[in-house]
């Protein structure tokens, strides 16, 4: 039995009921196979003594000027249903009232420079806006554990890092990410794109595979070949292709393992994907 709650009262009464150890899963809702993998991870992780909760909250602090905020799915109804099957205890789905009652909060976390590049160049105030809403969920529902998908590799290092920077004593779990059967990661934007911007979009994993089948020659190679197959697909405007750090998001990286990171629009869609290449 999933209980959904959309205030932070009746969070507390909700969480207050919950046994065992939370693990939370925090999306924006628009549930796809990756978010199952995500709950089926929590799930897991929670074991028989204890909870999953799940948060589904469109998040405008974390979109920029020009961004998809306004079109951004939400299919609250579907996403319960979803959660309900997963073994989901809680599903905490506030309005942005709810979240930011003074309105855009005063006081923010500070992504520090890993915020700043590749992601955080392009979006400026994404990473600010991902962890404050993180640490806030983190102190309305109190998990022992939160599981994150490492499709967003760079959002992934950061919440880490917070947790380590202001020892939270929160776990954070990844979760590999889930590719629909050609490759294509999977996310709630893909369902913008059209049939020929859908067979555009595959080049991104095409380019990661590349890059990690040249592995063995060196960064270099990596890049040059995941380039290749980027320049070979006019139709894709890449903002960045890097090999980086996992855990510092710099680079240029001369021992594995590294991330192998890229982002593309293809035509309105911005999309991310991202591949290690070494290491475990
Ligand atoms: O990855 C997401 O869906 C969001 O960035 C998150 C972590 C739920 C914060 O809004």
């Amino acid at each position: 039995m999933t209980e959904m709650v959309r205030t932070r009262d009746e969070l507390a009464q909700a969480r207050a009921r919950l046994s065992g150890p939370v693990v939370l899963v925090p999306t924006m809702g628009a549930l796809h196979e990756g978010h199952l993998a995500l709950l089926r991870a929590a799930r897991s992780l929670a074991g028989d003594g204890g909870s999953v909760a799940v948060s589904i909250f469109v998040n405008p602090l974390q979109f920029g000027p020009g961004e998809d905020l306004d079109r951004y799915p939400r299919t609250l109804d579907e996403d319960l249903v979803l959660c309900a099957k997963e073994g989901a205890a809680l599903v905490f789905a506030p309005s942005a009232a709810e979240m930011y009652p003074k309105g855009r909060p005063a006081v923010t976390v500070d992504p520090g420079p890993m915020g700043a590049v590749l992601e955080g160049e392009f979006r400026p105030g994404f990473f600010g806006g991902v962890l404050t809403v993180v640490l806030k969920l983190f102190n309305l529902v109190r998990p022992s554990v939160a599981v994150f998908g490492e499709k967003d590799a760079q959002q992934f290092a950061l919440v880490r890092r917070m947790v380590a920077d202001l020892d939270l004593g929160i776990r954070i779990a990844p979760v590999p990410t889930v590719r629909d059967a050609d490759g294509l990661a999977t996310s709630s934007r893909n369902r913008y794109l059209s049939a020929d911007e859908r067979a555009r979009a595959l080049t991104l994993s095409r380019a990661l595979r590349a890059g990690a089948a040249a592995a063995a020659a060196g960064p270099d190679a990596v890049l040059a070949a995941a380039r290749a197959e980027l320049d070979g697909e006019p139709g894709l405007a890449v903002d960045y292709l890097a090999l980086v750090d996992p855990e510092t998001f710099t680079g240029p990286v001369d021992s594995r393992p590294a991330v192998l990171a890229v982002a593309a629009r293809v035509g309105a869609t911005r999309l991310i994907d991202n591949v290690r290449i070494g290491g475990a």
